[in-house]
C-alpha cells in the first residue's frame, strides 16, 4: 500500500482514513459537502494561503523552495479557476480541500506542507472575513451611488411641494426634495453601520488552528499585516467559532433593505393612479398578460419582497449560533449561503435603485436620463386637499397672542366650516375667517398658502427651501469627499 499521504486528498475519504473502515455514503457526501457554494471563496482562500505560506517561510517553518512552489502552484490554480477550467470535485468536500488537492497535484510535497500550523477551521473563518470585507467595500460604493442619485433628484425638486403625511392622512406640506433627503439620511446611516461592522470583520482568525492555537512558532501579526487586516483575533477558541461579524453585517444589510422597502412602498403608492405623483421608466416595469392598460412597478414590489428574504437570513444566522458550544462545529458551514444571498440581493437591489431613481448618464450629453418623472402639479394639487396649512393658521393666531391650545380649537372650527363649504381654508373669505377670530387680517392668506407654510419651517432640519438647499449642499460635499 502506498503511504496514506500519497493519495490523501485525491480521495477525501482518505484524508483522515486510517481510522475509518468504510467510505462515506454518497448521500452523506452530498449532505456535508459545501464546494458547490463555497467555491466562490476561492480568491480569498488562495490569498489567505499565500499569506500563511509567506509567514511560514519567514519563520523558517517552510523552505524558500517550497514557498516558491506554492506560489507557482497557486498562480496556476487562479488561472484555471478564472478560465473556468478548474475541476471542482464533490468528493473533496469544500473549496479548501479542492484547492489544496490541486496544489499538491501540481507541485507535489510543497503542497502538502501548506497546511502546517493551520486547520480548515481557522482557514474558513479567514476566507469568509476576507471575502466579506471586499463585498462591504463594494456595497459602500453602491450605497453612495444611491445617495447621490437621491440627492440629484432632490436638488431638481427642492421646491416641488407634496403633502407630507402622518397616518397616511394629509398632515403638512413638505418639499419633495426634503422627502427624498429623509432616505439619504437612512442610507448614510447604513453606510456608517457597514463601515463600523467592517472593522470587526477585518480581523484575522488564522493561527488559531483547529481551536487551541498551534505548536509552530507562527507570526500571526505578520499574516494580518500581509492581508491588511486590522488585527488578529485574540482567543483561538473564539477565532474559529465566532460568526458575530456575519450577523452584524446581515443586520446592517437588513436595515438597508428595510429602508429600500419603505422607499419602495412610497414609489408604488406615488405611481398608482390614485396618487399620480411620479412615473417610473418603462424598463423597470412590466405589463399584465390580461389587462392591456397596466404598467406595474415590479422592481420596487420585488425589492419590498426581497427584504423579507434578507431579514430571514439574519434570523437564520442568529439561530445558527445560539446553541453552539465552543469551538468550531460543522453548523458553521451554514453561514455561507445566507451571507452570499444577502450580498447578492443587496448589490442587485442597490444598483437597480440608483438607476431607477436617478437615471443613467446619456453618453452624448453627460446628463442623467430615465430616472423617476415627477408630476409636480399632481403633488401640489394633493397638498391642497386635506387642510395641510391648518397648523399654519394656528401658528398665526399664536403670533397674535393666543395660547396654542386655544388657537388649535379655533382652527378646528374654521376647518369644519371649510369642509361644509367644500373649499380650502385659503378660499374662505376674510370676513368668514374673522368670524372665528377678530385678529385675523389680510396677511393670513400668505400663511395659508402652501409656499408660505413651507417657507415658515425654516429651522434646522425643516422643509423650508433654504434648509433643503443647505442639506443638499452638505450631502453633496459629504458624497464628493
Ligand atoms: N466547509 C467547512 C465550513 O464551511 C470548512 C471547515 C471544516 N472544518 C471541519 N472541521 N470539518 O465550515
Amino acid at each position: 500500500m502506498s503511504s496514506v499521504s500519497d493519495n490523501q486528498l485525491a480521495n477525501k475519504a482518505q484524508a483522515w482514513s486510517a481510522l475509518f473502515s468504510e467510505p462515506m455514503s454518497e448521500l452523506v457526501k452530498r449532505y456535508t459537502a459545501s464546494v458547490f457554494f463555497d467555491k466562490r471563496l476561492w480568491k480569498a482562500d488562495i490569498q489567505g494561503s499565500l499569506a500563511h505560506a509567506e509567514m511560514l517561510n519567514a519563520q523558517g517553518i517552510l523552505s524558500a523552495e517550497d514557498h516558491a512552489a506554492i506560489q507557482r502552484g497557486m498562480a496556476q490554480i487562479s488561472g484555471e479557476i478564472e478560465a473556468g477550467q478548474f475541476e471542482w470535485k464533490l468528493d473533496l468536500e469544500d473549496v479548501h480541500l479542492n484547492i489544496e488537492a490541486r496544489l499538491t497535484e501540481l507541485v507535489g510535497i510543497a503542497g502538502k506542507r501548506l497546511h502546517t500550523g493551520r486547520s480548515r477551521n481557522d482557514q474558513v473563518a479567514t476566507d469568509v472575513r476576507l471575502w466579506l470585507r471586499d463585498e462591504i467595500d463594494e456595497l459602500s460604493l453602491l450605497l453612495r451611488a444611491l445617495q447621490s442619485a437621491l440627492v440629484e433628484v432632490a436638488e431638481k425638486n427642492a421646491e416641488v411641494i407634496l403633502p407630507g403625511f402622518t397616518h397616511l392622512q394629509v398632515a403638512q406640506p413638505v418639499a419633495f426634495g426634503h422627502h427624498l433627503l429623509a432616505y439619504v439620511e437612512m442610507f448614510a446611516r447604513d453606510a456608517e453601520r457597514l463601515a463600523d461592522a467592517r472593522r470587526r470583520v477585518n480581523r484575522l482568525p488564522l493561527g488559531a488552528a483547529a481551536l487551541a492555537g498551534t505548536s509552530y512558532p507562527l507570526d500571526r501579526e505578520r499574516v494580518a499585516r500581509t492581508l491588511t487586516m486590522e488585527g488578529v483575533c485574540q482567543n483561538s477558541l473564539d477565532a474559529v467559532s465566532d460568526r458575530d461579524f456575519a450577523i452584524e453585517f446581515t443586520a446592517a444589510a437588513s436595515l438597508v433593505m428595510v429602508h429600500i422597502s419603505r422607499l419602495s412602498e412610497e414609489l408604488i403608492l406615488w405611481m398608482s393612479q390614485s396618487f399620480g405623483f411620479i412615473d417610473i421608466a418603462d424598463r423597470f416595469c412590466t405589463g399584465s398578460s390580461i389587462m392591456p392598460q397596466k404598467k406595474n412597478p415590479d422592481v420596487p414590489e420585488l425589492a419590498r419582497g426581497k427584504t423579507g428574504r434578507v431579514v430571514g437570513h439574519l434570523m437564520g444566522l442568529i439561530t445558527l449560533m445560539k446553541g453552539q458550544p465552543l469551538a468550531y462545529n460543522k453548523d458553521n458551514q451554514e453561514d455561507k449561503e445566507p451571507l452570499f444571498d444577502t450580498v447578492d440581493t443587496l448589490k442587485d437591489t442597490l444598483r437597480i435603485f440608483a438607476e431607477m431613481v436617478g437615471g443613467q448618464p446619456n453618453p452624448a450629453t453627460g446628463n442623467k436620463e430615465g430616472g423617476i418623472t415627477v408630476n409636480a402639479t399632481a403633488m401640489e394639487q394633493a397638498a391642497l386637499k386635506g387642510y395641510a396649512t391648518a397648523t399654519d393658521l394656528a401658528d398665526y393666531l399664536v403670533k397674535k397672542g393666543l395660547p396654542f391650545r386655544d388657537a388649535h380649537e379655533t382652527v378646528a372650527h374654521a376647518v369644519k366650516a371649510a369642509t361644509t363649504h367644500a373649499c380650502d381654508l385659503s378660499e374662505l373669505p376674510l370676513a368668514v375667517l374673522q368670524g372665528f377670530h377678530p385678529q385675523i387680517e389680510k396677511d393670513v392668506y400668505e400663511c395659508l398658502s402652501l409656499r408660505g407654510s413651507l417657507n415658515a419651517r425654516n429651522t434646522l432640519g425643516g422643509t423650508a427651501p433654504a434648509q433643503v438647499r443647505a442639506q443638499i449642499a452638505r450631502h453633496q460635499a459629504r458624497l464628493a469627499a
